[in-house]
């Protein structure tokens, strides 16, 4: 292993926020396309994207001028207003998506929508049990956070669940699938999990859900809120399985940095809905609603798709080097596995000026990049993993 670059200090003071991250040794100051410049001077590449946010790359132009315009022309209205700018984005949306799912209810966050699906599917099934896989991992609130694989030992804090859970088998089609039952309002799955470390569900696994969801009269969300938007070198996860869920919930890319999230629900889910059902203040305001509109033009429009699915079978073919023994997962969520501890190979990857990401596997590096990363620049992350030495 190379020492001659020193290794950063781990945490940064929080000051008056409260401290609950830890958080990575680097001062951004400015940021634009895949670079990040840090107050000493420093170009880092951003390989982390602000945790698969940043879709678009840092500061777009057209990002950064329908913000600007927006909130010259109307800043905020709520939901009791009609907006013609919020429904052309959910028409946009939907297109996009190109699935059955015809309706689209925005919120704020990628828990804030998981907690509408999940209260939706209890209301539509009038059942109380709902599964979800192993190792998932859903979003910090009551219902999100019930179904979120180790929560309960470790943060969740509410006295009880809103529902009785069952976590499933992530591998095996007839294990996840026996797991659901009559009395089952919902599956929630996310087809490419993020925090795990990058893990692809198998389309048997997704198949095998589908159909028992079918057959019992449960609902199956998919929890696009990372894995969705282009992240998987397709419009979502579910165009690239196959398969087609009940719900589906996105969020991060969606903004590529402006906080929105949405649901998209198939028909006889959105007919069952009834004025009052759902509400919120700040979902589907119209600098969001701008935002979502440009991310999908600028991703159709410069064939990100494409790129996503270029750059990354091109890092998955040459990136077995150095500490890298194999990959996972799918466009650009992609986990390296790591042959010492990732958090290591992490900071020693940010000395040399790179911003990668880890994951609940401690092996497992994730690579969560801006869609515009190029060839060149996994060239430079290639170079400097190679770098590190075994
Ligand atoms: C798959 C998945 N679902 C839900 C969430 C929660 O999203 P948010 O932090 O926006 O509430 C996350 C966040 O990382 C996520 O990765």
């Amino acid at each position: 292993m190379n020492t001659s670059i020193a290794t950063p200090p781990a945490v940064t003071p929080h000051g008056s926020l409260a401290a609950v991250y830890a958080q990575y040794p680097i001062d951004i100051v400015h940021a634009e396309d895949v670079w990040l410049h840090t107050r000493d001077g420093r170009r880092v590449l951003d390989c982390y994207g602000g945790h698969a946010v940043a879709a678009l790359g840092h500061g777009h132009p057209r990002w950064v001028e329908t913000l600007r315009r927006q909130a010259q022309d109307l800043g905020f209205q709520t939901n009791a207003v009609a907006l013609d700018v919020r429904s052309r984005a959910a028409e946009r949306l939907v297109a996009f998506a190109g699935l059955t799912l015809d309706t689209v209810f925005f919120v704020n966050s990628g828990a804030e929508a998981n907690e509408n699906a999940l209260k939706i599917a209890c209301r539509y099934t009038g059942r109380g049990h709902v599964v979800a896989l192993e190792h998932g991992w859903h979003g910090r609130t009551a219902a999100a956070g019930a179904v979120t694989w180790g929560a309960r030992e470790k943060w969740y804090g509410f006295p009880r669940t809103p529902f009785d859970v069952s976590f499933a088998s992530r591998t095996d089609p007839e294990l996840a699938a026996a797991a659901v039952t009559s009395q089952t309002a919902c599956v929630i799955v996310e087809p490419v999990q993020g925090l795990a470390g990058a893990h692809a569900i198998s389309g048997d696994v997704l198949q095998a859900l589908r159909a028992r969801c079918t057959e019992v009269g449960a609902l199956l969300i998919f929890d696009e809120v990372q894995c969705g938007v282009g992240r998987t070198g397709h419009p979502f996860a579910a165009n690239r399985a196959g398969v087609t869920p009940d719900l589906l919930t996105t969020a991060k890319a969606l903004g590529s940095g402006f906080p929105v999230s949405a649901l998209l629900l198939a028909p006889q889910v959105a007919q069952s809905l009834k004025l009052d059902d759902l509400g919120t203040t700040f979902g589907g305001g119209p600098m969001a609603a701008a935002v979502v509109e440009t991310v999908i033009d600028v991703i159709e429009s410069e064939g990100l798709l494409r790129n996503v699915r270029d750059v990354s079978a091109y890092l998955v073919e040459h990136c077995h080097r150095g500490p890298v023994s194999g990959s996972q997962g799918a466009g650009f969520l992609l986990g390296l596995r790591t042959t010492r501890p990732a958090k290591q190979v992490q900071s020693e990857l940010l000395a040399r000026d790179i911003l990668v990401g880890t994951a609940a596997d401690p092996n497992i590096l994730r690579l969560l990049p801006p869609y515009t990363l190029t060839r060149a620049h996994a060239d430079r992350l290639l170079a400097a993993v190679e770098g590190l030495g075994a």
